[in-house]
Order: C-alpha cells, then sequence, then structure tokens
C-alpha cells in the first residue's frame, strides 16, 4: 500500500516535472493534456496546447512555433468549435482517436482515427509540426493531413486519386478568428494539374502548371538553397511538396485576406517577412484579358491579343474592359492544315481542357495537336533538358501572361494567316541587321553635319568651347508651348516666396496654377549670361522630346530679356527626399512602393542613356531629383540641363566638378570625367539610400568609418545584406527583392567604371531572377573637411581611401 503510493507520487512528479521541465512530446492512451498544459516536440520547435488567437477569448487547441518566434500558429484542431472557457482537456482513447472536450465533457473534435489494433499507441508531436497517432507498427493519422492555413515544410497539398481525399489551404476568417474563412487554395486536377486559388466560387488566381523546373509563371530561382520544391504526378496522387536545405526557416500561408507568401523568419529582427509572393500583380487576376488575350504587366494597357488575334468587342477594348478576350482574324480550316506560331516566355494558359502525355517528344506532340481540330495549342510538359513530354489545349487559350522565363507555347494558326508571319519570323535576324546599318549610316551623317555645323558656329563665336552634337541640332520649335512673363507671374503670385517649393542647381523653383487650372512647376534660371538665345530654345526644344514615364515633363518656355524660365508638370508628392530622410513620412513608402521607385528611376535613367534619341547624361541623380507623382511613381527631373547652365567645361578638364556629395563617382571627382557610368554609379547609392533609408553623405556606424557603400559592402561579404534594410520596411518588404535590390547597387558601386554595368543590365538584372556576378568593392569616400557642402567644387576636398579590402 505505503510503496504503491510511493510510487504514485513520483508518477505525479514525473509528469510535473515533463510537462514544465523537460517537457514530453508523447502521450498514451487514457492521458490527458489540460488547458495550460502541453506538449513539446523533441527538438523543442514546436508546442502543442490550448491557446486563444488574437484578441479572442475563445479556446483552440492548436499547434505554434516555440522554439522561434514563439506562438505563431500553424495547425488548429476545433476550427470552427471553439471552447469558450478553461475547461478544455485532449485526450488520447483506447482506440487510438484523439479527442478534444470542453466544458461538461462535450466532444468538440475528434480525429476519428480509432483502429482496431491499439497496441501501444500514442499521440506524440514531431519536430515538423506534425502531429501524429501512430502504434509500434505504422502511421494511423497525422495532422499534416489536415493543412489549415498553413503549408509546412514536408506537407503534400494535394489530391489522393485512391481515396479521393483532398488536401488544401484554407483562410482563417480573421487574426481573431481561425474557423474556415473565404479564401482558399487549391489543386485542381482536371487536364494537367494547376493551382488556383479561391475566394468563394469565385477563380481569384492560379498559380501555372508546373514545368519541370518550377510553377509556369512563379519565380524559378535555379541556385535557391533554401527550398526544394517537388510535384508529383502518378496513378496514385497529385500533391506538391517542399522542403528546407539549409538552416533558414519558412513556411507558407494562405492569409485571411487571401494572399499566399513565403515567409522567412528573421533571427535579427525577431519577426517573419515575406521571402516572395506570388499573384500579387495586375496580370495575376484570374483572366483578365479573356480567352486569346495575353497580359503583360510592362505594357499599357496590359492586355493584348496573341498574334493573328483581335480583340471581340472592340468597344469594350477601348473601354479597357478585356474580358471578352479575343477571336481570331482568320478562321481555322483544320483539313486545309494549320501551323503554329511560337510565342517565347509565357505563363502557360489554363490547362484545366488540356491533355497531357509525359512520353511524348515535341514532334510527337505537334502532330497529334495537328490531327485534332479542336487541339488550340501545344508545348512541352517538362522544359529542363531541352524539353521532354506533351501538353496540349483543347480549348480557347486563357489566362496567358508574359513572362521572362523560358516556357514557350505553339499556337495553332490558319495557314494562310501564316504565310505573312512565318516571313516576318525568319527574316527577322536580316531585319534586324538591315536596320543596325541603317542607323548606323544616318548616326555617321548626323555627326557628319553636327561636325559641320559646329565648325561653322566656333568660327563664328570663337569664346565658345566644343560642344557635344545635341546641342547643334537645329529642330523645329514647335512641340512647346510659349508662356509670357505675365501668364507666369500670374500663376505663381509674381514669384512670390509662398509659392517657392524648392531651390535647384540652376535657381528657384516655383509652384504655380495656370489660368485652365492645370498646376505646374515653374524653374527661374538664374545663370544665363554665357547663354545665346538660339542655344537656349535648343536644349530647350531638345528636352520637350524627351518623353518617358519617369521623366518630368517640360510643358512650356518663357524668354523675356534676361528672363530664361521653364515650366514643368507639377509633382504633388515632392521629391524622394522628403519622404525617404524623414522619419515619419519615410513609414508612407513601403517596399512595393520602394521597388516600383527603384525600377521606374532605372528605366528613366536607361531612356536617357540610350532609348531617347540623345545620349543624355544626367550627372546629378540623387533623391532630391526624383519627384513623385500623386501615385508615389518616380520622375526624374533636372536632367539635360546640368551641363548646359553649369561648369559646363568640365569636359575640357577643369577641377571644377558637377553633382551632388555622396553620388559622384570617383573617376568624376578626381579626374572630371564622366559618362554613362557616373550615372550608374549616382543610381546605385540612391538604391542603397532607398533601401536603408539613411545617407550617403550622412551616414556613420559605431562599429566603422566606412560610409553607406562600405556598409553595405561589409554586410555583403558577412552574408548579412538584409541588416542594411530600414526597419520600417519590416512588415512590407520582399526579402528577396531587397537582397537582389542591394546586390545589384553593390554592381553599380563598383571602384572601376568599366566594372559597373549598364542601365539597361540593371533594368533587366532587377525583374528577372537569373545569377548576378559578384560586385568588386566599391569606391568610397572619406570625408576630409566637414560641413555642409553641398556642391563639391575641388577634388582636394577628398581623399579616396584604398578600397574595403576583404
Ligand atoms: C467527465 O468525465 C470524467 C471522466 O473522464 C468524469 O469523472 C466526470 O464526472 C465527467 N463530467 C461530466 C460533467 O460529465
Ligand atoms: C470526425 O467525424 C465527424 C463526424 O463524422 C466529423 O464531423 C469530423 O469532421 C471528423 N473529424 C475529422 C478530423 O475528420
Ligand atoms: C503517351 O504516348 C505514348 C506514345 O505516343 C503512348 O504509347 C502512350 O500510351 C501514351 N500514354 C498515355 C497515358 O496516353
Ligand atoms: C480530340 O481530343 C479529345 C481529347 O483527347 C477527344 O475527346 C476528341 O474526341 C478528339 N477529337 C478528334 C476529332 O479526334
Amino acid at each position: 500500500m505505503e510503496y504503491q503510493g510511493i510510487q504514485m507520487l513520483f508518477f505525479f512528479a514525473l509528469i510535473f516535472l515533463s510537462l514544465d521541465c523537460t517537457a514530453l512530446d508523447t502521450i498514451s492512451a487514457n492521458q490527458e493534456i489540460k488547458d495550460g498544459e502541453s506538449l513539446v516536440s523533441e527538438g523543442g520547435m514546436f508546442e502543442m496546447g490550448f491557446f486563444s488567437p488574437g484578441k479572442s477569448k475563445n479556446r483552440y487547441m492548436g499547434i505554434w512555433y516555440k522554439k522561434i518566434s514563439y506562438g505563431t500558429i500553424v495547425w488548429v484542431a476545433n476550427r470552427e468549435t471553439p471552447i469558450t472557457d478553461r475547461s478544455g482537456i485532449l485526450k488520447l482513447s483506447r482506440q487510438g482517436n484523439i479527442v478534444v472536450s470542453g466544458s461538461q465533457n462535450r466532444t468538440v473534435w475528434s480525429s476519428n482515427s480509432s483502429v482496431s489494433n491499439n497496441r501501444g499507441v500514442v499521440v506524440q508531436l514531431l519536430d515538423t509540426g506534425n502531429l501524429v497517432v501512430r502504434n509500434k507498427k505504422s502511421l494511423i493519422w497525422q495532422s499534416f493531413n489536415y493543412p489549415g492555413d498553413t503549408f509546412l515544410p514536408g506537407m503534400k497539398i494535394g489530391k489522393d486519386l485512391v481515396t479521393g481525399s483532398q488536401r488544401f489551404l484554407t483562410s482563417w476568417k480573421s487574426p481573431d478568428d481561425p474557423s474556415i474563412g473565404e479564401y482558399s487554395n487549391k489543386i485542381d486536377t482536371n487536364g494537367y494539374p494547376q493551382t488556383f486559388t479561391w475566394r468563394g466560387e469565385v477563380l481569384l488566381a492560379r498559380l501555372g502548371p508546373w514545368n519541370g523546373l518550377g510553377f509556369s509563371g512563379f519565380p524559378v530561382e535555379k541556385e535557391n538553397r533554401i527550398y526544394n520544391i517537388e510535384f508529383v504526378v502518378n496513378e496514385k496522387e497529385i500533391y506538391h511538396t517542399y522542403e528546407l536545405t539549409s538552416s533558414v526557416v519558412q513556411r507558407v500561408i494562405l492569409t485571411w485576406d487571401g494572399r499566399t507568401p513565403i515567409l522567412q523568419w528573421v533571427e535579427r529582427i525577431k519577426d517573419w517577412v515575406v521571402y516572395t509572393e506570388s499573384l500579387t500583380d495586375t496580370c495575376d487576376h484570374f483572366s483578365l484579358c479573356g480567352p486569346y488575350g495575353i497580359c503583360s504587366v510592362n505594357k499599357h494597357p496590359p492586355c493584348s491579343c496573341m498574334q493573328g488575334f483581335e480583340p471581340r468587342n472592340p468597344e469594350e477594348w477601348e473601354a479597357s474592359d478585356w474580358v471578352s478576350g479575343c477571336i481570331r482574324k482568320k478562321r481555322l480550316n483544320c483539313e486545309g492544315g494549320d501551323w503554329f506560331w511560337k510565342i517565347a516566355g509565357v505563363k502557360l494558359p489554363d490547362t484545366r481542357r488540356s491533355y497531357y502525355n509525359t512520353s511524348m517528344t515535341i514532334r510527337e506532340c505537334e502532330t497529334a495537336c495537328k490531327r485534332n481540330c479542336s487541339c488550340t495549342g501545344y508545348t512541352s510538359l517538362d522544359i529542363r533538358n531541352g524539353g521532354s513530354g506533351c501538353l496540349l489545349w483543347l480549348d480557347e487559350l486563357m489566362d496567358t501572361r508574359e513572362y521572362d522565363g523560358d516556357q514557350d507555347i505553339y499556337i495553332r494558326m490558319d495557314v494562310s494567316e501564316l504565310e505573312g508571319l512565318v516571313h516576318s519570323q525568319s527574316d527577322f535576324n536580316e531585319m534586324k541587321r538591315i536596320l543596325i546599318v541603317v542607323l548606323l549610316t544616318s548616326l555617321v551623317v548626323s555627326l557628319f553635319l553636327a561636325v559641320a555645323y559646329a565648325r561653322r558656329k566656333i568660327k563664328k563665336r570663337p569664346h565658345m568651347k566644343r560642344k557635344e552634337n545635341r546641342f547643334m541640332h537645329m529642330e523645329p520649335f514647335d512641340d512647346l508651348s510659349f508662356f509670357s512673363l505675365f501668364e507666369i507671374a500670374k500663376a505663381t503670385s509674381n514669384f512670390s516666396v509662398s509659392n517657392k517649393i524648392g531651390e535647384g542647381g540652376f535657381g528657384p523653383v516655383y509652384k504655380g496654377v495656370l489660368e485652365d487650372g492645370r498646376e505646374i512647376a515653374v524653374k527661374r534660371l538664374s545663370e544665363t549670361s554665357q547663354q545665346g538665345l538660339d542655344e537656349f530654345k535648343n536644349e530647350v526644344s531638345c528636352i520637350a522630346k524627351l518623353q518617358h514615364r519617369n521623366l518630368v515633363k517640360l510643358l512650356g518656355y518663357c524668354i523675356h530679356q534676361d528672363e530664361l524660365i521653364l515650366i514643368y508638370e507639377y509633382m504633388p508628392n515632392n521629391s524622394l527626399d522628403y519622404f525617404l530622410f524623414d522619419e515619419t513620412r519615410s513609414l508612407k513608402l513601403d517596399w512595393p512602393q520602394r521597388f516600383n521607385i527603384i525600377q521606374g528611376m532605372a528605366r528613366g535613367i536607361l531612356y536617357l542613356h540610350q532609348d531617347s534619341r540623345l545620349q543624355i547624361i544626367h550627372r546629378d541623380i540623387k533623391a532630391g531629383n526624383i519627384l513623385l507623382d500623386s501615385d508615389m511613381n518616380p520622375k526624374i527631373s533636372d536632367f539635360g540641363l546640368a551641363r548646359n547652365f553649369v561648369g559646363y567645361d568640365t569636359i575640357a578638364k577643369t577641377k571644377k566638378v558637377v553633382g551632388t556629395h555622396g553620388y559622384i563617382s570617383p573617376e568624376y571627382a578626381v579626374y572630371g570625367r564622366f559618362s554613362i557610368k557616373s550615372d550608374v554609379f549616382s543610381f546605385g547609392v540612391l538604391v542603397l539610400e532607398i533601401i536603408s533609408g539613411k545617407k550617403n553623405r550622412e551616414f556613420s556606424h559605431e562599429d566603422h568609418n566606412d560610409n553607406l557603400l562600405g556598409h553595405a559592402w561589409r554586410l555583403y561579404n558577412e552574408g548579412r545584406s538584409i541588416e542594411l534594410m530600414s526597419g520600417s520596411l519590416k512588415a512590407t518588404c520582399v526579402v528577396s527583392e531587397v537582397l537582389r535590390s542591394i546586390h545589384v547597387a553593390l554592381l553599380c558601386v563598383q571602384h572601376h567604371a568599366k566594372d559597373r554595368p549598364s542601365m539597361l543590365s540593371v533594368v533587366l538584372m532587377l525583374v528577372s531572377e537569373g545569377e548576378l556576378s559578384q560586385p568588386q568593392p566599391p569606391a568610397f569616400f572619406t570625408e576630409v573637411i566637414d560641413g555642409e557642402v553641398q556642391h563639391v567644387s575641388s577634388v582636394d576636398k577628398y581623399m579616396i581611401t584604398q578600397p574595403y579590402a576583404r
């Protein structure tokens, strides 16, 4: 009797100790867990017990992270049947059934996992977050088969073709309510399987079909060291799963508002950040462009018809309603023989009505498609190793988008339609060659003319130094409005101080309102002495012809005696520095906006460098010269005028350097040599500022004396680049985009101009998924003289330190 008592005491002490200190990961039949107690997986990664989500008082049985991110819920048992008090108990029945009950022993949830052979049956929480019921021999039940809103590594999301049961994600109703919400994310097994996101019965978005490398239209990271995705299709089951291949912790969730980000735990900031996210842009709205339409985020409007097709309803199409899509210009004539037109770089169309075969070759695939009159297109099932297998469509092609990847598709066309196209396709290279010859010829001719003109000019006005040919073009001065000084004075309340919105490098800038209500920015040029009127007109006319989404638009000019005034469109959101370097205002700039600004700036500079008719080097790219429109789109200002009004003669190697401290490249600062690569350098600096929210020129760090570039370089080499990111971006950032932007920026600020990429590569690198080259150390300066020097007038103020050694 006494012995038994001691044994009992010992037993209780054991349970007590186990639950509180070296917590258990297993309970066996007839044991229970009360509200307040928990199971902890062997490695301590996960914990299971009762909890209340968010602001709710309800109690739920669930599993959460314990070691990291304490309390992040990954699975809930009684999602629909909360317990309203602390009476919750979890029990394993003798038959191997997990039962959760609340007050009055009312069962609120059951795993329904009873088995006849119940010897040694236990319930165990594994270190993967999986809750299993097993006996000595086999697995009886696992929570991984009943996913909620979280897709953990090792889970299989998909369909069991034998039992017909399907495993898919369902969102929570709200952060406070884990019951099944509006959104679900499942694999659709009609045709070739693909994943859909639904809102109730409405199909919102589609993850493209698996192409061997990844999901068509979803970023495929070739050199991914973090996770491995696997997609399995066989007679028994269809599913996808992933495993983590490093110590990085990630999870995929379907948020209560319908997004499916991949989240990554960042220990330093003790928070989850979005690693990447699919289905977020315009073209991800399911079938935005209708049948045979193609969506492109880089175009405006985003929808266009496939080659050989035209809008079904042109009026609707014009009115930006694209859902009715496109129809063939020429009807198919199956018997007469059809051909296929290749579209490269797409996210494949909806495959719900498709046929696939893994062993057919692409030739067999073409033959099969040709033979069946309802086949509309075909492609390889697996794009690895040059392509294998066959996927063909038996319906209108829906939800196709342009996508920068290796995926092609062949579209069925009538033979007559194809004659023209084949011709143009095969002649494309030839045409390119001819085009280049024509361009080169015209370049030579215009150079010749320019030189001839310049000679004449120089003879006439000997004090004028060399000028680039862009100023020598005499353009008709017609695309600009002329404003009278009276109009401008009226618009700006006679250049009143209250209208002054800034002081540019070339004089004050005023805000004004024209008679017709248009808002304008008025730039009054201060230095005009060396400017002939003709040159000024020429210059302005050239700038007027520069038109790009990411350049501020010049509306007109005004010349009155000594007054030279330029009139631009007004930008309501001021400039980038106004937001970036201000503690509260910077909160308004989230990561998607900043990434959009980075890309827009890159495209604007690219336009100046090579896409515009004139090659223009801006020379003063900085946060203050990036203006923001009402939608926070970036617009570069102050382009083109720089070298005409101030320090024009820097080419002739003067010591006078235009530009802004913190942004100028070493070869420019020291030798006065500038090139498009100096702009690339400034762009790189600006990108680092946008990500860190810190000014390069005022940057300081407690551990070292490097400037922002040096600091970014240190972090990059230590694999800690993400730490450069401003804390305010924590909630909205996409880590892969941030890291890529930092990498590109470091390539831009490399010491040697020749190592820096062109703006074209920068634009491409920012949007592609390809691997980037290793940057060389950046050029960076340590300022010797302190003080508020905005414009650098002499190289003596700088000392170039040795580039940071690895
Ligand atoms: C609940 O079940 C326990 C045994 O599992 C029993 O002792 C208790 O009386 C029951 N309570 C009610 C209210 O039924
Ligand atoms: C167990 O069975 C009940 C009744 O059939 C059902 O309502 C419940 O959803 C099932 N539980 C699970 C986890 O499948
Ligand atoms: C796939 O194609 C091969 C070759 O044409 C054929 O032998 C095979 O039966 C096809 N498989 C299926 C499942 O249709
Ligand atoms: C085309 O293929 C589909 C699917 O395999 C089939 O149902 C249909 O009968 C075929 N049509 C013809 C004309 O062969």
